[in-house]
């Protein structure tokens, strides 16, 4: 494979962000309990957050609690959810602005996931308009691509995370902080990992991309994370690679020892 020669490799710049995705799981007061646990183990194993980021996304219902046990117990882990309008405010039934969630001091914002690309029916162009709408209100989107398997087999692994990418990106202002999360469709909650070449090739490949779509500087300090069947077992080898600084991780968030375990990716010396 050729490589990536537009964005220079500046991995080492780039905080690693172990992001958790619980989806639709947890009420807030199991929101609360498995807060304070991650927060104990990763107090336990003298976590340093400012080499590698943690953040948890949570249900909506659940965003004030975190919040107020982050705030009062002064922790390090980061708030993220994992939708938002594209709207400003109004007349949308359901939906949940920006603005409120910045109110709740939400970090990230998920826009993007394939759950609602598909699920929902979410164009890229919607996509967009959520990314303008989180960056807007200064958080930061975290815009996820990936190929579904029919893709994979028809236009090869980066083709639809790219196209994704670009029609994703444009409304969001030049120089805002963005984060991007390479997920494979077929690799989310199917125990079934994308190989770390492939996850390699594709981050790579969109770091190229972003950087002739938003410069050199801007590839070279945005963080691209790998998503689907992330485990303790095989997150390290994906971190070696230059081009991924960081995880979304589903089901496993789910278990604070195991998240935890991903956060340390550093330490341990896998050989997968
Ligand atoms: P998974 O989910 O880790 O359970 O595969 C990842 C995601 O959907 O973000």
């Amino acid at each position: 494979m050729s490589k990536n020669q537009s964005a220079p490799n500046t991995k080492t710049a780039r905080v690693p962000l172990i992001a958790g995705n619980w989806k639709m799981n947890l009420d807030h007061l199991q929101a609360i309990a498995l807060v304070q646990k991650l927060a104990w183990s990763l107090k336990d194993v003298r976590h340093d957050f400012g080499a590698v980021e943690v953040a948890v996304f949570a249900p909506f219902t659940d965003l004030r609690s975190v919040q107020t046990l982050l705030a009062a117990d002064k922790l390090s882990i980061r708030l993220g959810a994992q939708d938002v309008s594209p709207h400003e405010s109004g007349a949308y039934t359901g939906d949940v602005a920006a603005q409120f969630l910045r109110k709740l001091d939400v970090n990230y914002v998920i826009v993007g996931h394939s759950e609602r690309r598909h699920g929902h029916g979410e164009s890229s162009e919607t996509v967009a308009a959520k990314a303008k709408a989180v960056a807007t209100h200064e958080m930061v989107p975290l815009i996820c691509v990936g190929e579904t398997a029919e893709d994979l087999a028809e236009h090869g692994a980066a083709a639809v995370a790219l196209e994704q990418l670009e029609a994703s990106l444009h409304l969001v202002p030049q120089g805002a902080e963005v984060v991007l999360a390479y997920e494979p469709v077929w690799a989310i909650g199917s125990g079934e990992a994308a190989t770390t070449e492939q996850a390699e090739q594709v981050c790579a490949a969109l770091r190229t991309r972003l950087s002739e779509l938003r410069g050199e500087a801007e590839a070279a300090r945005t963080r691209i994370l790998y998503g689907g069947s992330v485990t303790s077992q095989n997150v390290a080898a994906f971190l070696r690679q230059p081009n991924i600084d960081g995880a979304l991780v589903g089901g496993a968030s789910l278990d604070s020892q195991e998240f935890s375990r991903i956060a340390q990716f550093k330490k341990h010396v896998t050989g997968a």
